[in-house]
């Protein structure tokens, strides 16, 4: 368990799997600005199993326990080496609260901390300003457009990737990372 201030991160386990389900078979629970998709539980608990895209899914819940939404690593691998990006999704009734700011601010924390890794990226569509002010306000530096990048809703949309060095993060925001470190 990651601990925030606000919300908690738990590695998503194979009994969250039926309201995972739920969620993400929920046209809202992604928004208009990711795309829509119908996924089987058998599929669901086949990407769990293993995946070729070493996706990690960890569910947010709030300091009462109650499960808000997930937030996601996954590695790309690019001729060059390999890129290690994010993604994030809360139920609807939970969103504009600062939640989601904190859920990447730990993961960025527990990447960072944890791995081998110069960079993390996210990248969202041009349209998406919340998510856009959730990856500043951890942050991120938006890197360039890329055009047509996703098939949503019917049509091709452009994306921003942004992403954050080790530079520039330096030091933990939210996981208490040196033992002389308060709050
Ligand atoms: C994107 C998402 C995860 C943000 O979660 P959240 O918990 O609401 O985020 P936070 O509360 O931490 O921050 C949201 C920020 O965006 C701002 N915001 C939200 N909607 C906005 C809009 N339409 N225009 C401008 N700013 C907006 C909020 O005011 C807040 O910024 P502030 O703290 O400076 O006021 C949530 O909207 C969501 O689940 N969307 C559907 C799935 C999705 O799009 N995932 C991202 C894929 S790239």
């Amino acid at each position: 368990m990651l601990e925030g201030k606000l919300i908690n991160l738990r590695v998503l386990e194979k009994e969250d799997l039926p309201f995972f389900a739920e969620w993400i078979n929920k046209p809202e629970f992604y928004g208009e600005h990711n795309p829509l998709r119908q996924v089987s539980r058998t599929e669901i608990e086949k990407t769990f199993e293993k995946t070729a895209l070493e996706l990690k899914n960890f569910v947010v819940e709030k300091k009462d326990g109650s499960k808000i939404g997930f937030v996601c690593h996954f590695t790309l691998t690019h001729p060059v080496g390999k890129l290690l990006e994010i993604g994030y999704s809360l139920i609807p009734s939970e969103r504009g609260k600062g939640y989601c700011t904190e859920a990447v601010q730990i993961m960025v924390d527990y990447l960072f901390l944890s791995r081998d890794v110069i960079r993390v990226q996210a990248c969202t569509d041009t349209r998406n300003v919340a998510s856009q002010r959730v990856l500043e306000k951890a942050g991120f530096k938006k890197e360039g457009l890329m055009r047509k990048y996703f098939f949503l809703r019917g049509g091709f949309r452009d994306a921003y990737l942004y992403s954050i060095l080790r530079e520039e993060w330096k030091d933990p925001k939210i996981i208490a990372g040196r033992p002389d470190r308060q709050g």
